[in-house]
């Protein structure tokens, strides 16, 4: 900790020295029998969770906080059901891990753990506590502890290859032309100064520790996601979902120009799981976003073609506005409001500048090409197909035109 009781970022990434390269090497052409996936019961994991089925003929062991197999196995269920992800081989495929990243060896006892490990052939990390206002140390024991412990695991037994989610968010300081792509040097300094932010910065930095010790790890940075870009499939409780629906809801929306990153979460999942299965992948780090442009400003003029009615307001002015009109206990907007007090929010929704756009992406396009996987652009059939989901799902009420022509 510094003196003013802020993270020391830098000094607060270790490893445990137990946890080292094994001597057998990997080879990620051999079809995997068993993935071990953590977070399986959130939004990302579920299309990765899906793709991997799609992709592999392999068991998957997924982590999940729950009393035992088949609440866990339940609540994987549920969670692909909520996005309507088809299984039909779930009983078959999907085995269950009851454990919690928080605890060390995720709570199992140690025999466990090292059958767990003698099983597994790869290891996607997902998992990670989200809240854009709890302080950093409410989050680090689940997002760098957590870290910590599936590296452990890709270590014990048998060498597996070790995939991490990240955020791109830890580099959300960065401006154009200063620098920002993927194999650059992570700087503290870049990272904003938002708990959630400092515990990815951190555990990628625990990552960064065991890819120098010689472990085969890969980084995916992905940036702001949405549903899906099919079916419009989303986590309601998501950032981007609760600004859109918050907007609705009160009647006003930011006037923002500059664009910021929308990427679908299908996107997302195919190419971990391609980029993953690569073997000039090892070693390298990916930036998932998306290279279309989309403004806040335009997102609501959408949603008035739609037939809402949502005026738009100079950033500063909508927050005040929102913060006295909208209904605490009824708009998903008021939970984020301290966050936009936190002048890198402005970044984010892209009021400053052209945040996640300023971030290199060169290594992971090479990466893709030929691959078949492009990100799709978040339009208005898009947007449109989004609104149409929130309505189906009681989130949101349908705009008025809507009931004699649907948008
Ligand atoms: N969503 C975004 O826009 C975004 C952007 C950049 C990066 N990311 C990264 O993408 C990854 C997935 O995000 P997401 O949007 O899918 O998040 P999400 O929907 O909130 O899902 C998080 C998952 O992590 C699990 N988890 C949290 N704490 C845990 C613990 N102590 N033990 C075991 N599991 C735990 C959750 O389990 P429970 O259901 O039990 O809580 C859930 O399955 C994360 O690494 C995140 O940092 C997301």
């Amino acid at each position: 900790m510094s003196v003013i009781g802020l993270p020391d970022l830098d000094h607060e990434a270790t490893l445990d020295p137990q946890i080292q390269p094994l001597p057998e090497g990997v080879d990620v052409t051999k079809p995997p029998r068993s993935i071990f996936l953590t977070g399986a019961t959130g939004f990302v994991a579920a299309y990765v969770l899906a793709d991997l089925i799609d992709r592999t003929q392999a068991t998957i062991y997924a982590l999940v906080r729950a009393s035992n197999e088949a609440a866990g196995m339940e609540r994987i269920r549920k969670n692909l059901e909520h996005y309507r992800l088809r299984c039909p081989e779930m009983a078959t495929r999907i085995k269950p891990v009851a454990g919690d990243l928080k605890q060390p060896l995720f709570g199992l006892p140690q025999a466990e753990f090292n059958h767990l490990a003698e099983e597994i052939d790869v290891i996607f990390h997902v998992g990670s506590k989200l809240s854009y206002i709890a302080p950093y140390h409410f989050l680090k024991d689940a997002n760098v502890g957590g870290t910590q412990e599936t590296l452990r695991l890709a270590t014990t037994c048998r060498p597996k290859p070790y995939h991490f989610v990240s955020s791109l968010g830890i580099l959300l300081n960065y401006k154009k032309l200063e620098g920002g792509h993927e194999e650059d040097e992570l700087d503290a300094e870049k990272c904003p100064e938002v708990g959630y932010f400092q515990t990815k910065y951190v555990a990628e930095r625990v990552v960064r520790i065991a890819r120098a010790r010689g472990i085969p790890v890969t980084i995916h940075r992905i940036g702001l996601i949405v549903g899906d870009s099919e079916r419009g499939y989303s986590n309601t409780d998501d950032f981007v979902a609760r600004i859109l629906i918050g907007c609705i809801q009160a009647g006003y929306g930011p006037d923002i120009r500059n664009a910021m990153d929308m990427t679908p979460v299908d996107f997302i999942a195919r190419a971990i799981v391609y980029l993953a299965f690569q073997p000039a992948s090892l070693g390298h780090v990916f930036h998932l976003l998306n290279p279309a442009p989309i403004t806040w400003g335009g997102i609501i003029d959408i949603v008035n073609e739609a037939g809402y009615r949502v005026e738009k307001l100079p950033f500063h002015h909508w927050i005040q506005t929102i913060e006295e009109h909208a209904d605490p206990d009824e708009n998903p907007l008021h939970p984020l409001l301290p966050f936009f007090h936190i002048s890198f929010a402005g970044r984010m929704l892209g009021i400053n500048e052209n945040a996640y756009h300023a971030l290199g992406t060169a290594d992971t396009q090479a990466a893709l090409a030929g691959s078949g996987i492009h990100c799709p652009p978040v339009d208005e059939a898009l947007i449109n197909t989004f609104l149409m989901r929130f309505v189906d799902a009681g989130r949101l009420h349908p705009a008025p035109q809507w009931a004699t022509s649907a948008p």
